[in-house]
């Protein structure tokens, strides 16, 4: 099977309302809840490129995910990843996944990149992104973000835990952690180079000082 998988524009708008049910569908048979979306908003996301689409070699929709964006771009989401059931576990979430994290980060190279989910799946793919699971305290706390909890069949779950906790994993992708483990990193490397060259260098003076020990051995015994 060959899926297209690329940025939304106008040209898909078309689509929206078709994924949008899919959307609440799926949400049905987990028996989980999603922040409702309406195909209008679907759409804005498409307008405004901060969407991906998967589309089959006939040009039907296959999967979908879009951007949100928290607390002036400090947060962005990677929300509402739907997959169409009949192209399910061919590896096309990973993928779009990896595209809107791409997305994500050219277009808000300084935000950090979070996730809410209950889904395996998406908790192994983020994973695989290199998100970090974290308490609810380090994600966006602009309000907007959490009414979208509201239409979740574990709201009250939430608002008992005085939204410190709730059934969905928090996870996040920082950039300036991950550049500060990027220079950690480098700078190991660069220490254990020096160690591997003072080592290098430590042998070859033994291996001088060893053979000049042997030739005098001999000498000596060549004496007696
Ligand atoms: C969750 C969903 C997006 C996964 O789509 P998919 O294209 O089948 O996923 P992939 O094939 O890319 O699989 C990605 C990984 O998750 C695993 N996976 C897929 N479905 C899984 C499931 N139901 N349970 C556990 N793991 C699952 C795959 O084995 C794969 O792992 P691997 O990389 O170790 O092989 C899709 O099932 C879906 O649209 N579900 C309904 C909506 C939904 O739950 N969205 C997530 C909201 S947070």
């Amino acid at each position: 099977m060959i899926f297209t998988i690329e940025q939304a524009s106008e040209k898909h708008l078309h689509h929206a309302e078709a994924i949008c049910n899919e959307m609440e569908a799926s949400a049905k048979v987990r028996g989980t809840g999603i922040a409702k979306r309406s195909p209008e908003y679907l759409q804005k996301k498409m307008i405004q490129g901060n969407a991906i689409i998967a589309l089959t070699e006939t040009g039907n929709w296959a999967g979908f995910c879009y951007i949100e964006i928290w607390s002036h771009e400090k947060f962005v989401a990677n929300s509402g990843l739907i997959v169409s059931p009949e192209y399910r576990e061919f590896g096309l979430a990973k993928k779009i996944k990896q595209a809107i994290f791409k997305l994500s980060r050219n277009k808000y190279p300084n935000s950090k990149i979070f996730g809410l989910t209950t889904g395996l799946a998406v908790m192994k793919i983020n994973s695989d992104l290199g998100y970090e699971p974290v308490t609810y305290s380090e994600l966006t706390q602009d309000e907007d973000f959490w009414k979208g909890c509201t239409s979740c069949v574990n709201f009250e779950i939430l608002l008992s835990k005085d939204r410190k906790n709730c059934m969905c994993t928090a996870m996040i992708w920082d950039p300036v952690e991950k550049e500060k483990d990027k220079r950690l990193k480098i700078e190991q490397k660069v220490l254990a180079k020096e160690r591997l060259s003072r080592m290098k260098k430590k042998h070859s003076l033994l291996k001088i000082i060893s053979l000049k020990f042997k030739k005098k051995s001999k000498t000596f015994f060549n004496i007696i």
